[in-house]
């Protein structure tokens, strides 16, 4: 028998590629529900071919029975309507930051610690982006060689803001007078170091989230993490710089064969032949792509990557709909 899924926030731009991923990854679905607000209840969506009506979102819906009910429609929404899911039986699979760090809630990346899920009923929280990204790329590392300190400086795509940002950026190119709705700043021909609202440490919550879930995720609280996120003037796929400071000097060639072998990596570093991943090459495609791969200068223990991956897919409906499998694999 199919399973019965509700997307809720499925005219977003994470939405619409959840609906579309559910359908690319043959996920057997015998009923589906979608869910928005009141501004586009009642229109249709398109699935697999056929229509399917946007409901509002309500408390009383929340309570049917469903075997996933998937969320992307921010955070606020995701506070008041995961846990009236959740009490009424139904696995939630979080795409907000709400839930992350709640203590008993799963934040799951499947390569990396699907082991969590088993047995498991209730919210279950998707990762922030580009933690996603280099969880699946650093896992395989920590493994073998234990993390010390991670230093990240990340180049985001205007998609991760939303459906209204890519419209900002694409406006903003054809007309400079094009006022500035999403970003602080100008975006096109810009970059942003400003993503997510300033802690008083000076640290952004972009920044902090990839330092909380990436101890987390890894369940290891000695991590250091230090991330400069930074929004660049892209449509899709977020790239990353990140220094690696590792409890063993690693050989270089075993990082690469490493990494060749981890699930969901595809290495391309062949840099003489301009062979190393950009965001225009990896977008549409569910792997993450590591390249320059490089030990440090002075630190025989340290090392440089190049990560990149299509945020809102892996960064987001790709991992969403990753839990529901690795769940469904567990029965
Ligand atoms: P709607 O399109 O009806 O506004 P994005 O991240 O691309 O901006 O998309 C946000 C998603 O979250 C959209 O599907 C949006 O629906 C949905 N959403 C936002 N606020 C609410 C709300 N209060 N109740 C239900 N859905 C919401």
């Amino acid at each position: 028998m199919g399973l019965s899924i509700g997307v809720v926030g499925a005219t977003g731009a994470v939405g619409r590629k959840m609906l579309e991923i559910l359908k690319e990854r043959n996920v057997a679905i015998d009923k589906l529900r979608v869910f928005a607000s009141a501004r586009t209840a009642g229109e249709k969506l398109d699935f697999n071919g056929q229509e399917v009506t946007v409901e509002l979102l309500t408390e009383d819906v929340m309570k049917d029975q469903f075997d996933y009910l998937l969320f992307s429609a921010g955070g606020s929404v995701s506070e008041k309507y995961a846990p009236i899911a959740a009490e009424a039986g139904n696995i939630v699979i979080d795409n907000s930051s709400q839930w992350r760090m709640t203590e008993g809630v799963p934040l799951i990346v499947p390569e990396v610690n699907a082991h969590v899920l088993k047995g498991y009923q209730g919210i279950i929280a998707n990762p922030n982006c580009s933690t996603i990204q280099m969880m699946v790329a650093l896992a395989p590392l920590h493994r073998q060689y234990g993390i010390k300190k991670i230093v990240v400086s990340t180049y985001q795509a205007v998609s991760g803001s939303g459906h209204k940002a890519i419209v900002e950026l694409a406006e903003q190119i054809k007309d400079e007078a094009y006022p500035s709705n999403v970003y602080p700043k100008r975006i096109a021909a810009n970059c942003i170091p400003h993503i997510d609202v300033f802690n008083e440490n000076g640290f952004t919550k972009e920044e902090l989230k990839m330092v909380f879930e990436t101890q987390k995720i890894l369940e290891d609280n000695t991590i250091e993490v230090n991330a400069t996120t930074v929004r660049i003037p892209v449509y899709y796929g977020h790239s990353e710089s990140i220094y690696l400071e590792l409890k063993e000097a690693p050989g270089i060639e075993e990082v690469k064969a490493l990494l060749e072998e981890a699930p969901g990596v595809v290495v391309m570093d062949n840099p003489e032949n301009n062979h190393y991943p950009t965001p225009l090459e990896v977008a549409d495609t569910d792997d993450t792509y590591v390249g320059r791969i490089r030990k440090d200068l002075y630190n025989p223990n340290a090392l440089s990557l190049w990560v990149v991956a299509d945020n809102l897919r892996k960064g987001a409906a790709t991992n969403a709909v990753q839990i529901i499998e690795a769940i469904e694999s567990m029965k």
